[in-house]
């Protein structure tokens, strides 16, 4: 039977992953620095979970050992993290070459090489060490998340306004379907190149406007919808489309859907 270790195992992707494997009979390990306690929303019955670090791969190997595959959903958002991304990436991979792990999927974001800022860079040097690597590698480009733009528009509700950017449009993908796309990538068989990358997307195309407006009807928030200018090369990611890939939508569970699916915790 194929053993699966899920690195940040407790993530919004990672714990689909984690929920996903296990409900098609596979053994699972999961790592994060917190480990979720038994019976908490983020624990799952049936995975092995081990706290580890990869900014200074304290428990990495542990948490590998007798793994077939290794799911990385890792996040580093602070400005710290977001610093020894890649390096991480590469304790990781080093990790699995040491543990005998026959392939890493990686879960990244599209395009994230046209955008200079930090964080996005630090995904694309993180796809560029996948690339370098012994060990064969997946990754597994995904349009934006359904909740980031969620986020978006609720941080500014705070203020009583809903944000969008000029020309913005997205083809947002629900976490549990970027968790499916990388279950059928751990799963798969070598495709032929030790290195592969697969893009995905959400179902549908929708200028950030509708979305606004969907989003305030789904958790009937007020405030006014205000367009934004988004300058530089985030600004430019968005007006050019790059956000997008229509001939690739895995997603089939809409905004609208997931916002009625989600109704609670937004
Ligand atoms: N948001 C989007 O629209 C979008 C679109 C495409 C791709 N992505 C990418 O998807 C990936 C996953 O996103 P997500 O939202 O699922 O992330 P998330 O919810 O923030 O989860 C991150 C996971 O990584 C663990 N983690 C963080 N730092 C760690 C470390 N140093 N060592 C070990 N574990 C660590 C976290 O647990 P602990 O904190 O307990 O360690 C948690 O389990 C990210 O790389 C993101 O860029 C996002």
């Amino acid at each position: 039977m194929i053993r699966i270790c899920i690195a940040g195992g407790t993530g919004q992707v990672g714990a689909e992953v984690v929920r996903q494997a296990l409900e098609r009979g596979i053994e699972v390990s999961a790592f994060s620095r917190r480990p979720p306690m038994p019976g908490t929303a983020k624990h799952h019955d049936g995975a092995a979970y081990w706290a580890a670090d990869v900014a200074t791969g304290s428990g990495v190997a542990e948490a590998l050992a007798g793994a077939d595959v290794v799911v990385d959903c890792l996040e580093g958002r602070s400005r710290k993290a977001i610093k020894g991304f890649a390096d991480g990436g590469d304790r990781l991979l080093h990790a699995a070459k040491m543990e005998g792990v026959r392939k890493v999927v990686l879960l990244s974001i599209i395009n994230c090489d046209q955008v200079r800022l930090g964080y996005q860079r630090s995904k694309a040097e993180k796809e560029r060490r996948y690339a370098g690597s012994d060990v064969e590698t997946v990754v597994v480009r995904t349009t934006q998340f359904h909740s980031l733009l969620a986020e978006v528009f609720s941080a500014g509700s705070r203020v009583r306004l809903t944000p969008v950017f000029k020309g913005a449009r997205f083809q947002t993908i629900s976490p549990s379907e970027a968790a499916a796309a990388l279950l059928e990538e751990a799963l798969g068989s070598r495709l032929g190149e030790l290195h592969r990358v697969r893009t995905v997307g959400g179902p549908e195309i929708l200028p950030m406007r509708s979305m606004a407006q969907i989003w305030q009807t789904a958790t009937h928030a007020r405030g006014k919808v205000i367009e934004l200018p988004l300058p530089g090369s985030m600004g430019e990611y968005l007006r050019e489309g790059q956000n997008l890939i229509p001939e690739q939508t895995f997603g089939r569970e809409t905004f609208p859907a997931w916002l009625a699916k989600n109704a609670d915790s937004l």
